[in-house]
């Protein structure tokens, strides 16, 4: 059979690793890939927001099997577009996208269906208004609308009238970069400017939601829903935060492990039942099928979990130790929860533990430079019970070079999570590459305002 796989990150080379080891031999795709998904088969020159590209390779090469890693192209709707010609694909269709692709949307669901999450008002320019807004844009000399002016203002009073922390949150995807804890609700007034006036994001921020500060530990549940049945994957934790100690800027993702040892099974009942199923339900009553992976970010706060955020995809680099931890096959996972018939399958899990340090570029998460050459891959790769999984590398002839932010992915197995540690670090050691930029606590401490 032949399995597509699309995206080109740390989540993917994994995908791609673990489908090499399936019964089913699948011959392997990646678009576009990286250096190490090219180890498993043929990396194809395609973005992975090239929906139609995407669909044309795929027919023209009879994919048996798509497999989407990253949110920009299920909320571009490629389900759809693959389904509608036909092609069999893995991941939520647009509709049930928007859960993460349009945060307004997501908590006035949440809201329907009862879910527990942030206090939140939701401030949005009507649809003739956003109109108005993009073509007073379009010149040079910009003048806010008379009609958008007021619910940018009615924004601005709200916060004013806040004398606790507010965060402000872009609706659309903003690659992270979306979103702003302001302790001080002050300096929310100028993120508001930033977004709703000047649209430094574009549509994505033109509509906002502002919600008050949820104190707490942060954890992400992952689960596979295949339409109706709800399968809860085993928990895991990343540290988003680019210092160690959970200092600096936000990343993508430092590092991440599993299992989190941050929630009892108690906790993960009550997520189930107050989180998982009434938010099935609820798009279930809109006629909204929920076919793939799906993300909570949750806050466990005092007066217990609140989410913070959906995501409609495997995350990333969360997605490397828990495939390494995956013991069944890729392939029948996926089938299940394409064909509904998950209830019918029993997924084995590996009992160790598992722990991911990412390695980035000098500079990341701002500018930094690429094509520098990383050695001692092999040597890394040798050391037992450790894979080195590719994010942004490139190969280029015979070396191996940085090609993005984040550049590799040093995943391990222990018997428990000191063990994982000790070897993804022993891992880490064998490689350098100019500029590199790692935290040493990776699964130390996990962050809790
Ligand atoms: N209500 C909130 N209270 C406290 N922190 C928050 C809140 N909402 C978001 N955050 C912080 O901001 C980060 C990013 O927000 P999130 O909603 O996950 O959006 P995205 O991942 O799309 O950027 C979260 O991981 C969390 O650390
Ligand atoms: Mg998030």
């Amino acid at each position: 059979m032949k399995v597509l796989v699309i995206g080109g990150g740390g989540r993917e080379h994994a995908i791609c690793w673990k489908l090499a080891q399936s019964r089913h031999m699948p011959e392997i795709f990646c678009a576009p890939g990286n250096a190490g998904t090219a180890m498993h088969g043929r990396n194809v020159p395609i973005a992975a927001n090239d929906v139609a590209g995407l669909r044309a390779f795929a027919q023209q090469e009879a994919i048996d099997l798509t497999i989407v890693g990253p949110e920009d192209p299920l909320c571009l709707g490629i389900v759809d577009e693959f389904t509608a010609a036909g092609l069999r694909i893995f991941g939520p269709n647009k509709a049930a996208a928007r859960i993460e692709g349009d945060k307004v949307w997501a908590k006035k669901l949440m809201r329907e269906a009862g879910v527990p999450t942030a206090e939140a008002r939701i401030f949005e320019p009507t649809a003739q208004e956003l109109v108005q807004l993009r073509q007073a844009h379009r010149g040079d000399d910009f003048e806010m609308p008379e009609s958008v002016e007021t619910g940018y203002k009615m924004a601005l009073r709200y916060v004013s009238t806040r004398d606790e922390g507010v965060v402000v949150k872009a609706a659309g995807l903003a690659k992270g970069k979306g979103v702003f804890v302001h302790d001080d609700p002050a300096d929310a007034l100028l993120t508001l400017e930033k977004l709703m006036v000047h649209r430094e994001l574009g549509d994505a921020g033109t509509r906002i939601v502002v919600e008050e500060i949820l104190i707490g530990r942060e954890v992400s549940i992952l689960a596979l829903v295949d339409g109706s049945t709800i399968y809860v994957l085993e928990s895991a934790a990343d540290h988003k935060r680019l210092g160690e100690q959970d200092t600096g800027p936000n990343t993508g993702g430092m590092g991440a492990f599993s299992p989190s040892g941050l929630l009892t099974e108690k906790d993960l009942e009550i997520i189930e039942r107050e989180v998982f199923v009434p938010i099935i339900d609820a798009m279930r009553r809109m006629e909204i099928e929920y076919r793939g992976v799906l993300y909570a970010g949750m806050m466990m706060t005092a007066g217990g979990p609140k989410v913070l955020e959906f995501n409609c995809r495997l995350g990333d680099p969360e997605a490397q130790p828990l495939l390494m931890r995956l013991k069944s096959d890729l392939v029948d996972v996926i089938n299940a929860v394409i064909d509904g018939t998950l209830e019918d399958i029993k997924l084995e899990w590996d009992r160790r533990s598992s722990l991911c340090v990412v390695m980035a570029s000098g500079g990341y998460p701002g500018a930094y430079e690429k094509g520098k050459e990383i050695t001692g891959l092999d040597d890394a790769a040798a050391v037992e019970n450790a894979v080195v999984f590719h994010a942004g590398t490139r190969r280029v002839g015979d070396r191996v070079e940085t090609s993005g932010g984040r550049v590799l992915g040093v995943t391990a197995l222990g018997g428990d999570l000191q063990k994982a540690r000790t070897t993804a670090y022993e891992a880490v050691r064998k490689i350098a590459f100019d500029g590199a930029v790692l935290r040493g606590d990776i699964g130390m401490r996990v962050s809790g305002r």
